[in-house]
């Protein structure tokens, strides 16, 4: 096994996550299995309690385990699923050694941070690390590691006492590791200083950096590159040059262009690693397809708008994932993604009263846009204002998905408008109204897994009815039979309704395995209205989009034909450039 630790000096949130989902994938590119942990130096135990307020969309993996949005961005770069334990913070790490300290493994010794906590920390790294993560089943050949925060922090300094030890525990040629810095520009000057800064605290640390990823808005000049080569004691050649670019979904390129891998490869003894043919073979399709999809960026493009009716839509963060759902589907339509943010709340008829300037902003929005999406979210404020955009988009014909909440709003409003319900609401947020009203109802998960638990979380299967062989969410997801998806719920819609909303039109296509819980709806008659309980975003990878996301996009583009049918096999502009 051979680790790649990537740390971050100066700042954070200068695109750490970025760079080692992006070194990550340019191993694949080379054919090796690879995978990653994430280091974060919290508290906290898991992300589930969190605000989303404070700290972005909370992430859900396979396991149910709740994290933040870093590892979905390894597991979107990397194609691979991770389990909570990729994840390792600070309150985990003490949980685990206090436990075992109350077992009397350490034998009555005085426990302490070196070395036991650290040797906690290292073993972590060595078992997880091993765990396969993609469909070979195969053990890892590299481990990604990127370390939260900056270094030199009180927070990450057990953290980094214990790389320091690991260095020497798995072997120089096995260990290499890649710091990120910034280098700021002050009145058109790139700044050195605080990289040699940051550079000269790592090594008084113990650790010496292979690669120093410099982050500017501009090309590294030349002479900033000596000078960061000089006074950092390494090669120009260990210099790499990330500056700002229109997509993150360049950043692989940039680094190979300055063959990085040319690097890594020879620091590491990659060559130890026996790669057969097919593997190779593999991870060389992998880059060209990589380049066909992100390369094709294009201004002649057309664009495809999407109105995205949320909650806190100021707070682009909490909805990451279905942006990034939102772009790999572009990417494969071949369209310039215009996400229109629409908060909910605006919608409503009160706000008109209050406010009309945002009022007919927001309507304007959606009535101009290519489709609608409506993703999960939680609470009462602003669900009337998505129902009345659900009612826009199967009246007018336009696409729309709708997730989780999404689901739930659209079948509300279905209630409400087509079956005659008329007060129907979510036993959500009423939860004492009579419950022949409550489309949305409490169902809470009985499961020998989960025991005490309320809530629906991660992967479930979803079974297609009998019958349902047109259904345009079927063929997307390849006609299969069964689908395994990611959750996030306790409300599910009130089984008792079913009978009534599918003799109207809105048809239950997908269920779990005893027909009961409602999956997936489609409602006939439209371009693509459709409603997945789960959240499909979590699994969409850069090369692989969610369906349901690439359905609502192609629809919205008006080649959604085109896509079912596989007529839309990606090309890149430059043949000479896809070959590896
Ligand atoms: C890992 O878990 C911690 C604790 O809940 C959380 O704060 C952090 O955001 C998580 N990190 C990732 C990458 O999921
Ligand atoms: C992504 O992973 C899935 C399952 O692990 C695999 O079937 C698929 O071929 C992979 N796709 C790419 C582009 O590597
Ligand atoms: C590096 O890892 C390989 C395989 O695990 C091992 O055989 C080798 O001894 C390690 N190198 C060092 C210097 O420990
Ligand atoms: C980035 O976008 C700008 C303007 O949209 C364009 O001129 C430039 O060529 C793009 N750069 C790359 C690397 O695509
Ligand atoms: C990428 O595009 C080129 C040129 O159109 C094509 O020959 C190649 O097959 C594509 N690669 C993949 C993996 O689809």
């Amino acid at each position: 096994m051979k680790y790649v630790v990537v740390s971050g000096g100066v700042i954070s949130g200068i695109g750490k996550g970025v760079l080692a989902s992006s070194t990550g994938m340019l191993f694949k590119t080379l054919g090796y299995k690879v995978t990653s942990i994430k280091i974060d130096p919290y508290m906290n135990i898991d992300a589930g309690t969190m605000s989303p307020l404070e700290h972005g969309e909370c992430f859900v993996l396979d396991d149910g385990g709740e994290t933040d949005l870093d590892l979905g961005n390894y597991e979107r770069y990397l194609n691979v699923t991770l389990t909570k334990d990729h994840n390792i913070t600070t309150g985990k790490i003490y949980s685990h050694v206090i436990a075992k300290e109350r077992k009397g493994d350490y034998l009555g010794k005085t426990v302490q941070i070196v070395p036991h906590l650290t040797n906690a920390i290292q073993e972590w790294i060595e078992r997880v690390s091993r765990i396969p993560v993609d469909d070979t089943g195969l053990e890892p050949d590299i481990c990604i590691i990127e370390l939260g925060g900056t270094v030199g922090d009180i927070e990450s300094a057990p953290f980094v006492e214990a790389l320091r030890q690991f260095q020497f525990r798995v072997g120089k040629e096995n260990f290499s590791l890649i710091h990120v810095s910034l280098v700021p520009l002050i009145h058109g000057e790139q700044k050195t200083k605080p990289t040699q800064a940051a550079v000269k605290d790592l090594r008084s640390l113990g650790l010496t950096p292979d690669m120093i990823a410099c982050r500017c808005a501009t090309q590294l000049e030349e002479s900033t590159i000596n000078k960061i080569a000089m006074f950092c004691h390494v090669g120009n050649d260990q210099v790499v040059n990330v500056h700002d670019v229109n997509s993150t979904y360049h950043i692989p390129l940039l680094l190979l262009e300055q063959k990085m891998m040319d690097y890594l490869s020879t620091r590491l003894r990659l060559s130890d690693i026996k790669l057969t043919n097919e593997d190779k073979h593999r991870g060389s399709i992998l880059l060209s397809k990589w380049k066909n999809m992100t390369g094709n960026f294009d201004e002649s493009m057309e664009t495809v708008k999407i109105a995205l009716v949320g909650k806190y839509t100021h707070l682009q963060d909490s909805y990451l994932s279905v942006i990034k759902a939102l772009e790999h589907s572009s990417m494969q339509c071949k369209r310039i993604l215009q996400i229109l943010w629409v908060e909910a709340s605006d919608l409503e008829p009160e706000t008109q009263e209050s406010h009309k300037t945002k009022f007919h902003e927001a309507w304007n929005k959606v009535s101009t846009a290519d489709g609608i999406l409506v993703p999960g979210g939680f609470g009462l404020r602003g669900t009337e204002g998505m129902i009345l955009a659900c009612k826009w988009a199967r009246e007018n014909k336009v696409p729309f998905l709708g997730v989780c909440l999404g689901l739930q709003v659209a079948t509300i409003e279905f209630a409400r408008n087509v079956i005659g319900i008329k007060d129907g609401i979510s036993g959500e947020f009423f939860p004492d109204v009579e419950e022949s009203k409550q489309v949305v109802v409490y169902m809470p998960e009985i499961d020998k897994h989960n025991m005490g638990g309320t809530m629906r979380l991660g992967l479930r299967p979803t079974y297609f009815q009998d019958g349902t062989e047109a259904s345009t969410i079927k063929k997307l997801y390849g006609s299969k039979d069964s689908v395994s998806e990611r959750h996030r719920h306790r409300y599910e819609i009130n089984p008792n309704l079913i009978k009534d909303l599918e003799e109207n039109g809105l048809v239950f296509v997908g269920r779990d395995e005893t027909g009961n819980r409602c999956e997936i709806f489609e409602l006939k008659n439209h371009p693509y209205f459709v409603g997945t309980q789960y959240h499909p975003e979590y699994t969409s990878k850069v090369l692989v989009p969610s369906r349901p996301f690439l359905g609502l996009v192609a629809a919205s583009a008006g080649i959604l034909q085109e896509v079912l049918e596989g007529e839309f096999e990606f090309q890149g502009k430059d043949e000479q450039e896809a070959q590896f």
